[in-house]
């Protein structure tokens, strides 16, 4: 299976709030005006002419020292007939290799796949490491109301 990954275009922001929906047990959800509003941050996988993957990212700043900003991966999920074939891997380097021009301190995660990300490079961190993570994002979480006890795991690379 050839899969082509390419930036997303405003006529996949259906496709990509579906996908994220389906893998709503691991992903924060978003909504459409939200995808449409940041799909410049999001990449897509293709394969047999048919989206099969999506990845964003978002940017942390870090206070008092700017050049320290950390990239976080989110909404990153493949169709489940195309996993463990690659998609998940090139989604995750394609962000890596745009987002390597700003030149981030590191690139971090929130997840419940480890495996896949310690085989792409991440280690596991502290939650502490990702502080504005947890003051932006997970304070906002209908989930868990303690991040620190959240089962998500925190990587970075
Ligand atoms: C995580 C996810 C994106 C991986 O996508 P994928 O296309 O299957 O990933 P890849 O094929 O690139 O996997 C690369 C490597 O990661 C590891 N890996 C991937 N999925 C794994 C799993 N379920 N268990 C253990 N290792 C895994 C393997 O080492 C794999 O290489 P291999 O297949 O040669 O053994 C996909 O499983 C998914 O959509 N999960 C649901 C949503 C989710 O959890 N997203 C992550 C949120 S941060």
């Amino acid at each position: 299976m050839a899969t082509l990954i390419r930036p997303a275009r405003l006529k996949d922001a259906e496709k990509i709030f579906a996908l994220i929906h389906l893998n709503r047990d691991q992903l924060v959800p978003r909504s459409i005006g939200n995808i449409v509003e940041n799909i410049d941050r999001f990449f897509v996988a293709e394969a047999e002419g048919e989206m099969i993957g999506c990845a964003a990212y978002t940017i942390h700043p870090e206070l008092g020292d700017w050049s320290k900003a950390m990239v976080e991966i989110q909404s990153l999920a493949v169709k489940t007939a195309f996993r463990r074939q690659g998609a998940g891997g090139m989604l995750v380097e394609a962000i890596a290799r745009k987002v390597s021009v700003f030149e981030p301190m590191e690139l971090v995660v929130l997840t419940f796949a480890p495996d896949f990300f310690r085989s792409l490079g991440f280690r596991e961190i502290p939650k502490t490491e990702v502080m504005h993570k947890l003051y932006t994002g997970c304070i906002n979480c209908t989930k868990h109301t303690d991040p620190f006890t959240c089962p998500e795991i925190a990587m970075k690379r």
